[in-house]
């Protein structure tokens, strides 16, 4: 045995011709979806016919064929009426740094393992924290996903804040988090996984533009404390998720400071509005917050997976996980900031801050700002579009660059309403040409929008209404 399958995997000579092949599919890829040339976003398939595609190709598909077909099959994130989920159609300068990641795989988890990525981490998320308007003690991590980010800085907040070593010694009576209804899920998510039960999660209820109803903060907080829950944390969303409504950071910090009280800012799709001159009086009071989430692969034009979790007061990174009854800060402690496995959830996790520091390097923080403010603008200009329209009528004013618009007709019940747009939407995810999605807000189903492509025009927009009023017809 030679091993002559190992020579030929690790073959420069193999890998060189391979990679120019891909990367100029890539390139064509990337090319004729940004300037629209390819006809359709998605070119839908049941799950059970890609299953059957994908079993067959394992057999008899050829192997120079296998790129085409993943891109055949796949959503077209790059693709200008690509209006859907929230996630990036990535700068293509990051597909390379993903690739440098892939191949030199440090894991990260300790110094050894990751020095350029961990120093470069440590200067992404310095320039992230002074853009938020935190101190110099501030500081903080990559990780991967909002999701996890989120979790690890409510852990981050229970230790801080609960006077009990909850971490070595479990729960001692019931402990809480306060929260808009409006949240992302992931929030609820990571209060059940630490074990506060749904009593322990206090959903205040949004007011009339589906943001948090600060009126609201001190009765939610009585009636909770009068059940014998401690609040430990309260969470603003900037924006949430459904309708991309940015709570009032401000006034959830002023309340969050007169309870004693840890006050996250979950920012993974908006947190970015700090990049943007025009737009960052949307997170007016973000500094006051105890922790931050801003995901890159969302409004950042980064590939999945790269978070970064900010702190006001960079030793509770470091504290979060540690085995010790340290949620007394110990100021002696010698700052660890290059081990990245003692603050994060993961131990191993991608270099993803080459993403972040090549954008900054190349192209300066400007990049961020062209493109959250364009991508806000453009969703204004939708939201006229929609409203001057009279099939369709608007959720709520947009924000940010979520928006969520439903068809109307007179003749119908809010039922059938609910039933003729889920229709359209399942009929546009067939045809494949936008793809957008579909939310319930109080029991109503609108078509929701997420402008997350940055050669999205208004020329798309009103054909995407045109597209709708046709695909009604044939409801
Ligand atoms: C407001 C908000 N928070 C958290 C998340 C979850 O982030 P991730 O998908 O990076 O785990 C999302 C995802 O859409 C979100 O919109």
């Amino acid at each position: 045995m030679e091993n002559d399958l190992i020579k030929k995997l690790y073959s420069e000579v193999a890998f060189e011709e391979l990679s120019t092949e891909v990367v100029k599919e890539l390139a064509n890829h990337i090319s004729n979806t940004t300037n629209g040339k390819n006809e359709k976003t998605i070119r839908w398939n049941t799950p059970e016919k890609e299953l059957k595609f994908w079993l067959d190709f394992l057999e008899n598909g050829r192997n120079d064929e296998f790129i085409s077909e993943i891109l055949k099959r796949t959503t077209h994130t790059h693709h200008p009426k690509y209006v859907g989920h929230q996630v990036a159609a990535p700068s293509p300068i990051t597909a390379l740094t993903s690739m440098v990641s892939s191949i030199l795989n440090n894991g990260m988890a300790v110094y050894e393992m990751g020095m350029s990525p961990s120093a470069i981490e440590r200067i992404v998320t310095d320039k992230v924290c002074a853009k938020i308007g935190y101190g110099s003690n501030s500081g903080g991590f990559l990780t991967s996903g909002g999701t996890l980010a989120n979790l690890t800085a409510l852990l981050s907040a229970r230790k801080a804040i609960v006077k009990h070593d909850v971490w070595n010694e479990g729960h001692k009576g019931q402990l809480g988090i306060m929260v808009c209804e409006e949240a992302h899920y992931c929030v609820d998510r990571a209060a059940r996984i630490m074990g506060l039960g749904e009593q322990g999660i206090i959903k205040v209820p949004a007011g009339e533009d589906y943001s948090l109803n600060t009126d609201l903060l001190n009765t939610c907080f009585q009636q909770a404390k009068a059940k014998g829950i401690e609040i430990f944390a309260i969470i603003g969303s900037a924006p949430s998720t459904a309708t991309g409504a940015y709570d009032n950071l401000h006034a959830i910090a002023q309340f969050a400071e007169s309870k004693q009280i840890w006050f996250h800012v979950d920012g993974a799709h908006g947190g970015a509005a700090i990049y943007s001159k025009k737009y960052k009086h949307l997170v007016t009071g973000i500094d006051k917050a105890d922790s931050v989430v801003i995901d890159g692969h969302k409004m950042m034009l980064m590939p999945t997976i790269t978070t970064a979790l900010l702190f006001k007061d960079k030793r509770h990174a470091q504290h979060t996980f540690s085995q010790k009854a340290d949620y007394l800060l110990n100021d002696t402690a010698e700052d660890q900031w290059y081990q990245s496995g003692k603050k994060t959830f993961e131990c191993t996790k991608t270099m993803m801050s080459l993403h972040w520091y090549v954008l900054l390097k190349f192209y300066g923080e400007a990049i961020f700002d062209e493109f959250v403010t364009r991508q806000y603008d453009l969703a204004q200009e939708f939201a006229e579009m929609v409203q001057e329209h009279p099939s369709f009528e608007l959720a709520t004013w947009p924000q940010s660059n979520i928006l969520c618009f439903r068809v109307i007709e007179d003749s119908k019940s809010n039922e059938e309403l609910n039933d003729l747009n889920a229709r359209i939407r399942q009929l546009l995810l067939e045809d494949g040409e936008f793809y957008l999605v579909q939310t319930k807000l109080r029991g109503v189903l609108y078509l929701r929008t997420t402008l997350m492509n940055a050669f999205t025009t208004k020329s798309h927009l009103s054909d995407l209404l045109e597209k709708i009023v046709a695909v009604k017809t044939t409801v």
